[in-house]
């Protein structure tokens, strides 16, 4: 079948090729009589052979490093901490407004650890860490990071160095600022050799037995730098706001982690849930779009949504989560909606 059409230049003339995207029918033949005759002279399966083709095929890719086969194993950590990632494609959704939000209210009663993975470093921003002043802090997570894969596998025990105070007596950070980008080939070469630094990090996190909840914010990407924290993660949600490009971004981000976990179908085991921020509720648009997208995700798309409000932006300039700096504040209380809905969802108390 022709499904693409390229055009070359060559000798001054168009040269039209046509490029063929499936196999022609001879070549399926071909393999079929060969494992049909295979098959009959061994009496094994035929689909069995398929198999057994197919793994020695794999295997081959895996030992010359150009293939590396996602694991299927969801993470297991022995203390059962939930790791709960914030993940959107699409830049300034409200990760970093839900993270703060949710990691203030939650930590009026509970223990919460953030983790800031975005090198923009807004989150460690609204914590008491402000990315111009800590460059040259060496506790921070792309150092953490560093010093895992300076470790024999499974031995790094430093993570409380790293582990830093904020002003909330219940509330910790790890905070990041763009000098982690200087680990992206580190942790690449080591995703390679099957080391994954964050999924150690995160071990080393619960064997603390320090936190009841650790809250992940991330860069707005689906990139290759994305892989290990997913696969380190548990839980995930994904923000998006209602309109055309949020819904794609977050689309794309669903089928990005669903992949990652090595399913071909979202499950609740590890997704909590879409939800919508920024929504306008007299626009048409927020009308139409929010619940044709419910159809769409049955049963993934969170009942609360939170307004727009100018309350996000003044609290940003503060540096302070809304829900400290404005608590009675409309925002506010949609957020708080939010987060108990999502606690409900990961069956945390
Ligand atoms: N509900 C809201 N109402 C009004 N403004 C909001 C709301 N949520 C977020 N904002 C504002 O939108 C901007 C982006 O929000 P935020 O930084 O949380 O997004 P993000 O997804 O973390 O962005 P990035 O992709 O850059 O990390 C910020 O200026 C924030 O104050
Ligand atoms: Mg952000």
């Amino acid at each position: 079948m022709f499904t693409g059409e390229r055009y070359q230049k060559g000798g001054g003339r168009i040269i039209r090729i046509k490029r063929r995207t499936r196999w022609p029918s001879t070549v399926s033949i071909q393999l079929t009589d060969e494992f049909r005759r295979l098959s009959f002279y061994t009496s094994v399966q035929m689909s069995d052979l398929i198999d057994e083709a197919m793994q020695d095929l794999i295997q081959k890719y895996i030992e010359s490093g150009r293939y590396r086969p996602v694991k299927e194993e969801a993470p297991v950590y022995q203390n059962h901490t939930t790791f709960l990632c914030c993940a959107a494609n699409k830049g300034g959704v409200g990760k970093t407004f839900t993270i703060s939000s949710f990691g203030h209210l939650l930590g009026k009663k509970k223990r919460v650890l953030l983790i800031d993975a975005d090198p923009q470093g807004n989150l460690s921003k609204k914590f008491g860490y402000i990315p111009d002043d800590n460059r040259g802090n060496k506790q921070q997570l792309g150092d953490a990071i560093k010093e895992i894969l300076e470790s024999p596998i499974g031995q790094w025990n430093n993570v409380e160095a790293f582990t830093l105070p904020t002003p909330y007596p219940k509330i910790d950070i790890i905070i990041c600022t763009d000098t982690i980008s200087t680990t992206r080939l580190m942790v690449n070469d080591a995703m390679i050799q099957q080391r994954n630094p964050y999924k150690e990090l995160f071990t080393a996190i619960d064997a603390l037995q320090k936190y009841d909840m650790v809250l992940i914010d991330t860069r707005p990407s689906i990139e290759h730098d994305m892989v290990p924290i997913i696969l380190a993660a548990t839980k995930f949600f994904i923000p998006l706001t209602p309109d055309r490009d949020g819904i794609d971004g977050a689309n794309d981000t669903l089928k990005f982690i669903t992949q990652m976990k090595g399913k071909s179908v979202p499950d609740a085991d590890f997704f909590a849930g879409f939800y919508f921020n920024k929504v306008n509720a007299n626009t048409m648009l927020a009308h139409q779009l929010i619940p044709q997208f419910r159809e769409l995700y049955p049963g993934f798309v969170l009942q609360s949504v939170t307004t727009i409000g100018e309350d996000v932006n003044k609290a940003q300039t503060d540096l302070t989560p809304v829900t400290d700096k404005y608590p009675s504040s409309r925002v506010s209380k949609d957020i708080a909606k939010v987060l108990k809905e999502v606690v409900e969802r990961i069956g945390e108390k």
